[in-house]
C-alpha cells in the first residue's frame, strides 16, 4: 500500500475521486539531465569514431569516439556473443571517478562469439558478429553503427546522432565545494598518460557550459546535491520495418507502446505512486529496461542496463499517418520504410546495451533468459487463491475468514498479513495483543494444508528497544545520507531507516533475520510480501528516497535507485531458502522489481483500485512483464481503494483466476469482502471460478516449468504465438496462457457480450465450456452473461487437469488427471505435464516426473519428455477427454510390456467429443490409447 493510506485513515470512509498529484513526479522538464538529453535535436552526431584507433581481440572490439564539441574522447566496446547477441559498452575514457556498472543482475559472463574484420575503407569498418548471418558497419565519421543480417539492415545505433555522454568534472571555481580527488583505478582501460588527462581536464571545464541542474537541483522542497556535476549518458536506436514495441514495464499503459513525440517519455524510476492514473508514461514500482520490437519477419530486443533514473522517447515515421495515407506515400513513390525510434537517456552509470536479434519470439526470451535468468519454479500452493486484506485484524479473525472458506465449500491456499500484524510495524514481530500465539495460529492453518503469507518491508522502526534496528544500526548497514549519517525518513512506523540492501554482507545479515530461531513466531508455512521496496519514503523527493543519499562502495542512490526493490526481494527469498537448509522453495512477492527480479518471486500491480479500467488494464500490464521475463504477476482482485460492486468484483475474480499470480486484496477502510459477503449469486459464480482456477493448476505448474526452463512467459500476448498475424500485434484485451489456451476476460460493465478474435491460419478453437468448434481467422461477437468466462482451448493441444474440488492445492497433490485433448485439423495434439513434489529444489537432483502427450492418427501416447526424471507419483489417469473427434467403434490402452485392454468410452456426436474412462495408468508411466 502506499502513501496517504494514513490521510485516509483519519477521512471519512468515502474516497474522494481517484487521481494520482501528478505534481509529487517530476516530468521530464523537472528532471533537468532528461531535459538536457531530450533538447538534443536528431541530425549529425558529435561524435566521431577513430577507426584507426580500433583493437579487435578474439571476442571484443575497442574503438575511441571523440566528441568534437570538446575533444573529449570515450571507449566503446562491442562484443560478440553466442546466440544472436552483441553487447555495446560505452564509457569515459579516464572518468573522475568509476563510474556504476550494474552489478548481480546478469547471471553469468555470456558467452563470447569471435569477432572478425570482414571489410574496411577509410570510413567504414565491417565485422562479422560470430557466424556468417550478422554483420556490424561502424561508421567513423559521424560516428554510426549498423547490424545487417544478410542484406537487411536489422537495427542502426546513433543514426540519429543523439549520443550524449555528460563526462563527470570539477565544479570551476568554487571554493566551497571541493571535491575529493578521484582515485585512480587501473582497471579502466585507456592508453592516456596522466598529462594528457590533465589537459583534458581543464579543456572539459571550458567548454562545456553550465546548465541548470547540472550542480544541483530543487524539485519541491527537495535539493538534490552533484558533486562531480551532471553525469547523463543517451543513445538512440532505430528500428526499420518496426511498428510495433513492448516492454520497458511498468506503466500503466496498454502492451503495444505508443509514440512520445507529444507527451513524456516512459520514465523507469521506481516509485509508489499513490493512486496510479492509467495510460500514461509515468513511472510506477518497478522497472525492466528491456524494450521488444517485433514485425511479421523478426523480433529483436534492445536491453539497456542501466539501474539509474532512465527516460525512453519512442518515435515513428508512420506515427498518426491513415492506412490511407500511407498507402498514398507508397503509390506516389514517397513511402519510407515504416521505422521506429528509439532514444534511451539514462542519469549516471555507463551505456551498457545488449542487442537481442531473435529472430522469433522465442529466440528472444532465450536471449534474455540467457543474461539475465529465468523465473523461478512457484511452490505448487502459490499458484492457488490467495485471500489478503489490509488487515486481517487479529488471530480470531485469521480462524473466522478461514472458516468461511471451508463452510462454503471454496478452496484457497494462502491468508495474508499486512502492516498491523507487526507490533507497531516492527518487522519480524507480532502484535502481542492480536496476535500472541502466532505459531499456534500458523500449525492450524497447517493442519487444514493451507499457509499464511506476513509483510517485511524494507522501512524499519528507528526505536532503540527494537533489536532489528538496533543491529542494523551497529552494525553500520543503514544507508547513509550525504553527511555520512544514517539516512532517515518517514514510513508507516514513523520515524525509519532504510537497510543498504546493495551491500552483500547486510543482505547475507537480512537473510539470517529468518530463520526459525530469529523470526520469532514463524514456522515453515509462513511466507513473505516485501511492500513499499522502491523504496518509498513518504517525506523524500518523489516519495522516494534522495539520490545524494550513499550505500555501500560510496555509490549515490542515484546509481543503484532500480536495483533496491530486486536486492529486498532477493535477500528476503533467500533467507526463507536458507532457513529451510537449502531444501524449500520460497514464495516472497515484491512490489519493486528490476530486470532479473523473475530469479526471487512474484511481483504484483501495487495499489490499483476498484474500478472497471484497473481491471482492464491488468491485463497489459502482465503481458508487459511477462515479456520481460516476469511471468509470476497479478493485479489485486477486487481493487484495492474504494469498494467494487459485486458485478465488477465478480467479473474480477473471473479475469484474476486465468493470470499467473491470484489474489485479492483491499484497503483497510473499505469494507469486508470475502467471497461469501454478497449474496448466493455472486458466492456461487466465485465458487465456480474457484474450481475452474483450481482444477488447472497442472497446467499452471507445467506452464511456469517451461518459463524456468525456456524463459517463455507464461501469460503472452497473441503475436508471440501467431507472429505473422498482424492484427494480433496490437490486440491487449485478450492472450494466451501457454500456447493452449486463449482468454478473453470480460472488463466491462453490464457487459452483453465480447468481440473474439481466434487468431491463426488453418487453427481451431474450442470453448472450454460447450467445446463448441470455431475455425480460425475468425472474429465474432459473443454473447456473455453473468457467469461467462471467455477461454478458448486450441486445437492441437492437451492440456492436463485435476478435477476433484479440494479444501487447498495441496489436498489435490496425489489426485488423478483428466487430460483434454483438443485436436486440430490434421486430427494432431501435444501436451506436457511437470510433476514434483511441488515445494523442494529436489528437482534440481532430477526428482520430477516429465511428460510428452502426444496425440496422432487415433493414439495417444505418453512418454517421457526428460529421461533424468524420476519420481514417484501415485496420481494415475482417470479420463481421456478428445474433443474434435469422429466416432471411435472401440479404445484400447496398450503397456510396453504388451498388454492391451479396452477401455470404456462415450461419444457426443453434437460436440464431437469421446469420454474415455478410468484408464487406470499411472500418469507417470509410458502407455498408448488407441481409437479405431
Ligand atoms: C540466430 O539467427 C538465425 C537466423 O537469423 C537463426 O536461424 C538461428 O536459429 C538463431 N539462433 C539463435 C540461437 O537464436
Ligand atoms: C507424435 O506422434 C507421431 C506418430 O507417432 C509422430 O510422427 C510425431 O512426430 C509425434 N510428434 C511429436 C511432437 O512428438
Amino acid at each position: 500500500m502506499g502513501l496517504l493510506g494514513v490521510a485516509l485513515l483519519f477521512s471519512t470512509c468515502i474516497f474522494p475521486a481517484l487521481s494520482v498529484d501528478r505534481s509529487n513526479f517530476k516530468t521530464c522538464d523537472q528532471s533537468s539531465f532528461c531535459k538536457r538529453q531530450r533538447k538534443l535535436e536528431p541530425g549529425y552526431s558529435q561524435y566521431r569514431a577513430l577507426l584507426g584507433s580500433a583493437k579487435l581481440t578474439a571476442d571484443k572490439l575497442e574503438i575511441q569516439l571523440i566528441d568534437d564539441k570538446n575533444q573529449l574522447s570515450l571507449l566503446l566496446e562491442v562484443f560478440g556473443l553466442d546466440g544472436n547477441m552483441t553487447r555495446i559498452k560505452i564509457n569515459e575514457i579516464n572518468p573522475l571517478k568509476p563510474r556504476y556498472e550494474v552489478p548481480d543482475v546478469l547471471v553469468g559472463t555470456p558467452p563470447p562469439a569471435n569477432l572478425q574484420v570482414t571489410g574496411q575503407d577509410e570510413n567504414t569498418l565491417e565485422l562479422s558478429l560470430g557466424g556468417a548471418e550478422h554483420k556490424l558497419l561502424v561508421t567513423g565519421s559521424p560516428f554510426r553503427l549498423d547490424i545487417l543480417s544478410g542484406r537487411d539492415l536489422v537495427l542502426s545505433v546513433n543514426s540519429r546522432g543523439l549520443l550524449h555522454f555528460e563526462h563527470l568534472r570539477e565544479r570551476k571555481d568554487t571554493d566551497s565545494e571541493k571535491t575529493v580527488p578521484p582515485e585512480s583505478d587501473d582497471s579502466v582501460p585507456g592508453e592516456e598518460d596522466e598529462a594528457a588527462a590533465k589537459e583534458e581536464e581543464s579543456k572539459k571545464v571550458e567548454e562545456d557550459e553550465e546548465q541548470p541542474g547540472m550542480w544541483d537541483e530543487t524539485f519541491k522542497t527537495h535539493t538534490d546535491t552533484k558533486p562531480n556535476g551532471p553525469s547523463s549518458l543517451g543513445l538512440d536506436f532505430s528500428l526499420p520495418g518496426f511498428e510495433h514495441v513492448y516492454g520497458i514495464p511498468e506503466h500503466a499503459d496498454n502492451l503495444r507502446l505508443r509514440t512520445t513525440e507529444s507527451t513524456d517519455p516512459y520514465r523507469l524510476y521506481n516509485l509508489d505512486v499513490f493512486q496510479y492514473e492509467l495510460y500514461n508514461t509515468m513511472a510506477l514500482y518497478g522497472s525492466v529496461p528491456l524494450l521488444l520490437a517485433h514485425n511479421v519477419h523478426r523480433t529483436l530486443g534492445i536491453f539497456w542496463l542501466n539501474a539509474a533514473e532512465t527516460w525512453v522517447d519512442i518515435s515513428s515515421n508512420t506515427a498518426g499517418k491513415t492506412l490511407l495515407g500511407k498507402m498514398f506515400q507508397y503509390i506516389h513513390g514517397g513511402g519510407e520504410t515504416p521505422q521506429t525510434d528509439v532514444h534511451w537517456m539514462s542519469e549516471s552509470g555507463i551505456i551498457d546495451v545488449f542487442l537481442l536479434l531473435g529472430p522469433k519470439p522465442n529466440d528472444i526470451f532465450k536471449q534474455y533468459a540467457s543474461l539475465t535468468g529465468t523465473q523461478s519454479l512457484p511452490p505448487y500452493f502459490s499458484l492457488g487463491y490467495h485471500q489478503c486484506r489490509w488487515n486481517y485484524n487479529d488471530e480470531e479473525d485469521v480462524r473466522n475468514v478461514d472458516a468461511g472458506f471451508d463452510e462454503h465449500d471454496l478452496p484457497y491456499d494462502v491468508i495474508w498479513l499486512d502492516i498491523e500484524h507487526a507490533d507497531g510495524k516492527r518487522y519480524f514481530t507480532w502484535d502481542p495483543h492480536k496476535f500472541p500465539t502466532p505459531k499456534d495460529m500458523l500449525g492450524k492453518l497447517k493442519d487444514k494444508r493451507r499457509k499464511m503469507v506476513a509483510i517485511v518491508d524494507p522501512h524499519i522502526k528507528i526505536d532503540s528497544d527494537y533489536r532489528i534496528h538496533n543491529e542494523i544500526r551497529s552494525r553500520g548497514f543503514y544507508v547513509k545520507n550525504k553527511n555520512g549519517g544514517d539516512y532517515e525518513g518517514w514510513c508507516w512506523p514513523g520515524s525509519a531507516a532504510y537497510p543498504d540492501f546493495t551491500d552483500p554482507e547486510m543482505r547475507a545479515w537480512w537473510s539470517s533475520m529468518f530463520s526459525y530461531d530469529q523470526y520469532e513466531g514463524s514456522v515453515d508455512n509462513l511466507f513473505v510480501w516485501n511492500d513499499m521496496n522502491e523504496p518509498s519514503v513518504f517525506n523524500g523527493p518523489e516519495v522516494t528516497m534522495h539520490k545524494d543519499a550513499v550505500h555501500w562502495g560510496g555509490w549515490e542512490h542515484r546509481d543503484v535507485h532500480n536495483l533496491y526493490g530486486l536486492y529486498v526481494q532477493k535477500a528476503t527469498a533467500e533467507g526463507l531458502i536458507q532457513r529451510s537448509g537449502g531444501k524449500e522453495r520460497p514464495f516472497v512477492l515484491t512490489r519493486a522489481f528490476f530486470a532479473g527480479s523473475q530469479r526471487y518471486g512474484a511481483v504484483w500491480t501495487g495499489d490499483n483500485a476498484a474500478e472497471w479500467d484497473h481491471l482492464k488494464i491488468s491485463v497489459p500490464m502482465c503481458l508487459s512483464l511477462g515479456l520481460v521475463a516476469i511471468s509470476f504477476c497479478g493485479a489485486d482482485v477486487g481493487g484495492f481503494f474504494k469498494n467494487p460492486e459485486p458485478e465488477l468484483l465478480v467479473r474480477w475474480y473471473q479475469a484474476g483466476a486465468y493470470q499467473p499470480f491470484f489474489r485479492a486484496h483491499a484497503h483497510l477502510d473499505t469494507p469486508r469482502r470475502e467471497p461469501w459477503l454478497h449474496g448466493d449469486v455472486n458466492l456461487k459464480l466465485i465458487h465456480e471460478v474457484l474450481q475452474q482456477r483450481y482444477a488447472l493448476l497442472p497446467f499452471w505448474y507445467t506452464e511456469f516449468y517451461r518459463a524456468l526452463r525456456e524463459g517463455e512467459p507464461v501469460m503472452r500476448p497473441l503475436w508471440v504465438e501467431f507472429p505473422t498475424d498482424v492484427s494480433t500485434f496490437a490486440m491487449d484485451d485478450q492472450y494466451m496462457i501457454g500456447s493452449a489456451l486463449l482468454v478473453h476476460p470480460v472488463t466491462e460493465a453490464n457487459a452483453r457480450g465480447v468481440q473474439i478474435y481466434l487468431p491463426g491460419v488453418g487453427e481451431v478453437f474450442y470453448d472450454v465450456r460447450s467445446y463448441q468448434r470455431y475455425n480460425a481467422p475468425q472474429s465474432f461477437y459473443l454473447p456473455v452473461t453473468s457467469s461467462s468466462i471467455p477461454v478458448y482451448h486450441r486445437g492441437g493441444t492437451i492440456i492436463p487437469r485435476k478435477n476433484r474440488p479440494r479444501r487447498s492445492s495441496d489436498c489435490m497433490h496425489d489426485d488423478p488427471f483428466t487430460l483434454y485433448v483438443a485436436l486440430n485439423l490434421q486430427g494432431e495434439a501435444r501436451g506436457e505435464l511437470f510433476i514434483d513434489d511441488g515445494h523442494s529444489f529436489n528437482y534440481e537432483q532430477n526428482e520430477f516426473v516429465y511428460r510428452e502427450f502426444n496425440y496422432s492418427r487415433g493414439q495417444l501416447e505418453s512418454s517421457s519428455l526428460d529421461p533424468r526424471g524420476k519420481f514417484d507419483t501415485p496420481s494415475w489417469l482417470e479420463r481421456v477427454i478428445i474433443i474434435g473427434a469422429s466416432r471411435p467403434t472401440s479404445v484400447t490402452l496398450s503397456l510396453p510390456g504388451g498388454s492391451v485392454t479396452p477401455l470404456e468410452f462415450e461419444y457426443d456426436s453434437r460436440t464431437s467429443v469421446i469420454t474415455v474412462r478410468k484408464p487406470g495408468v499411472n500418469i507417470a508411466s509410458d502407455f498408448t490409447i488407441s481409437l479405431r
